[in-house]
């Protein structure tokens, strides 16, 4: 019998190498870092390590690169109370690795990612893992083409299993990218980020969310947060539901803000509060994670 987890996260897990600079420097300096430390990153595994420090039972799947990395990441996961069992580790490829500036002065994050051809997961990955043990299935916005099989093979899953509880489909469209136009219409669930809204020619969250309703799945929860704004949802045919963002006394760290939001919003969901308590727990949470540096002060 297998062990009974909530919730699992679908997507990216990469190195951050963060560097603490007291200012944003100017191009060609030649500077010194205040601090510079690894982290585990990438959205699905930020979300895991949100929901692990919430008390949920979150699952990570995703393929990681079977490289000197690797244990630093899995034993990472493991710290926050993230089960990997069915992570596909892959030889001959390096792994995900983000060079992260975090300016002392702003808070601010500047991400230069390199991802030098760490295959995606399959559908065939997908398709090993049994999914009787989950309660939500969120899924982050990349690997378009077998996400959108994925997502299917859980609507079947649902149907085979009437008489049980469906498994909840979340999505989040993060990146500004034409090919996530394909995500919009399948979950239940669909985070849809400032960055891509905008790259769509929204201007503001409500917006974003009344027009993204027209092209989702029947009765999708489409939530936007929006920065300093904070953050709004809606589902067609009910009023948005709104919250402000909580601003801690100084910004720190954004670094995997939305990636808090997200899963704090999913926790708060699948634990049965309102959509007004959801996205008001979400947006406390994600304030005071800009509040702090990394996620170690939250445990
Ligand atoms: P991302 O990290 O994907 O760019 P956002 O900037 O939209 O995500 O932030 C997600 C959520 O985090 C917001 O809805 C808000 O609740 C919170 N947040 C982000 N930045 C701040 C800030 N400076 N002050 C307070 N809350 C913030
Ligand atoms: C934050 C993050 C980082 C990672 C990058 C990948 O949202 O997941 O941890 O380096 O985005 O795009």
């Amino acid at each position: 019998m297998s062990e009974q987890l909530d919730i699992l996260c679908v997507g990216l897990s990469c190195l951050d190498i963060i560097n603490e600079v007291s200012y944003y420097p100017e191009e060609d300096m030649d500077c010194r870092c205040v601090a510079q430390w690894w982290q585990r990153g990438g959205n699905a595994a930020n979300n895991c390590t949100v929901l692990g420090l919430l008390g949920a039972r979150p699952a990570y799947l995703g393929t990681i690169a079977d490289s000197h990395e690797k244990r630093f990441l899995l034993d990472d996961f493991a710290k926050y109370g993230v089960n990997t069992d069915h992570v596909v580790e892959v030889g001959g490829c390096s792994c995900p690795t983000s060079c992260v500036i975090l300016s002392q002065t702003t808070g601010s994050r500047t991400i230069i990612h390199a991802n030098a051809g760490l295959p995606e997961l399959s559908v065939d990955d997908f398709s090993k893992v049994d999914l009787t043990v989950f309660d939500w299935i969120h899924f982050e916005g990349r690997n378009v083409a077998n996400v959108v099989k994925m997502i299917e093979v859980v609507r079947k899953h649902n149907q085979k299993h009437q008489d049980s509880k469906s498994i909840t489909i979340s999505v989040e469209v993060e990146k500004a990218k034409a090919e996530l136009d394909a995500l919009i219409p399948l979950p239940d669930v669909l985070f849809v980020s400032k960055d891509y809204a905008k790259f769509k020619g929204f201007s503001n969250m409500a917006e974003t969310v009344e027009k993204i309703q027209t092209q989702a799945y029947p009765g999708c929860l489409v939530i936007c947060p929006w920065g300093e704004a904070g953050a709004t949802m809606g589902r067609e045919g009910s009023e948005l539901v709104k919250s402000p963002a909580f601003p801690p006394t100084k910004v720190v760290d954004t670094l995997g803000a939305g990636d808090t939001f997200n899963a704090a919003t999913i926790f708060a969901l699948s634990r049965g509060y309102s959509h007004s308590s959801s996205i008001t727990f979400a947006c406390r949470l994600a304030g005071a994670k800009v509040g702090v540096q990394g996620w170690e002060a939250f445990r």
